[in-house]
């Protein structure tokens, strides 16, 4: 049967099927694979050792990127926070005393903050949370290839392979904080500052070295023009002093610290790391200038994006 021997409705129809099946052929609820995979983690870590860090330029970004893609053999619901140990062992370096910065649901501050102030180090300014920041990666279900349409989130199975990444690597980022800790919570969350369920509540706290930390420190963040849900003392936020202080921590808080008069959002950071539904990175309510270079990047991704899935590959 050719085109020309269809009718109209026969030919919707087709083009309906057509659609929905396209629809229906990504098997997960979370991105797929991000193209170009391989280049662009190799050159995220060259950039980095070579001019972000170069006390770091001992590191092997070729073995870095052999130990990562072993987990792009492995089935998408079976990568376990542990088969990123090499991987780890090969990228991970001290973090300076003083100068973690932990954050929940605050992609776009936490940058401005590290950058503004030109000496926190959160996550994703360290080699392997550099690694990480924003990609997707996951073998196909039941074939060798990379699954490009799709991969799993924590909703479709817990052992995913971009979770467990996160989860090793803020484990490793917890082990290694030493002095004062920063902690940055979204006071204008709905459902609270400071998720009890979460990467900070789940693999970052628990693996705080105690004789290694001097105090917590918690900034509770709250957006111009949104209601104040929380605040210090208040909440989640009361949640989470008590756990801190049961475990024998000095703990202090305060509400909308230093926020930085020009807050240029550049990037957004650590995504997903921050809670375990990973969701798409929020744009301040604020101005659509300090938006425009976010919305810009999405964008250059997106033709990327499409570009790159006419010729896949990694
Ligand atoms: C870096 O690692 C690769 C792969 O493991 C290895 O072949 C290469 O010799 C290493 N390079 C250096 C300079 O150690
Ligand atoms: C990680 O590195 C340490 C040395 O820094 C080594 O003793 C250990 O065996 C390594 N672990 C793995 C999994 O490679
Ligand atoms: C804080 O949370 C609110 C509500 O979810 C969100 O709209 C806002 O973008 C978040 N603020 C930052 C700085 O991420
Ligand atoms: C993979 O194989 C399993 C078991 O045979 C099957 O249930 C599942 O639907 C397959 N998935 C895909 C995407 O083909």
């Amino acid at each position: 049967m050719t085109a020309q021997g269809l009718t109209p409705s026969q030919l919707l129809l087709l083009l309906l099927v057509a659609g929905a099946a396209g629809a229906g052929g990504a098997r997960w609820r979370g991105e797929g694979t991000t193209p170009h995979l391989q280049s662009i983690i190799l050159g995220r870590c060259a950039e980095y050792v070579a001019l972000l860090n170069p006390d770091q330029r001992d590191k092997n970004c070729t073995a870095i990127w052999e130990a990562f893609k072993v987990v792009l053999d492995k089935d998408p619901c079976s990568v376990f926070p542990s088969d990123y140990d090499l991987l780890i062992n090969l990228s991970r370096h001290s973090i300076p005393r003083d100068k973690s910065l932990f954050w929940e649901d605050n992609h776009l501050l936490v940058t401005s903050y590290s950058e503004n102030a030109r000496r926190l180090v959160p996550l994703c300014n360290v080699l392997y949370g550099t690694i990480g920041d924003f990609l997707s990666w996951c073998r196909q279900e039941n074939a060798s290839g990379l699954d490009y349409q799709s991969c799993p989130t924590s909703e479709d199975c817990e052992n995913n392979p971009v979770d467990s990444f996160w989860k090793r690597a803020s484990m490793q980022y917890s082990k290694d904080s030493s002095g004062v800790i920063y902690v940055m919570l979204n006071g204008s969350k709905p459902s609270g500052a400071y998720p009890v369920k979460g990467f900070f509540a789940d693999f970052e706290i628990p693996y705080f070295q105690k004789d290694k930390i001097t105090r917590i420190e918690v900034w509770v963040m709250h957006d111009i023009g949104r209601p104040k849900v929380e605040s210090c003392g208040e909440g989640t936020v009361k949640i989470l002093e008590e756990r801190l202080k049961k475990m024998g921590f000095q703990y202090s808080c305060i509400n909308d610290h230093l926020v930085p008069s020009s807050t240029w959002p550049g990037e957004s950071c650590c995504w997903p790391a921050s809670s375990l539904v990973p969701s798409v990175p929020q744009l301040p309510g604020s101005s659509l200038s300090s938006a425009f270079p976010a919305l810009l990047g999405l964008l250059i991704f997106s033709l990327y994006w499409v570009a790159s899935l006419l010729k896949p590959g990694y």
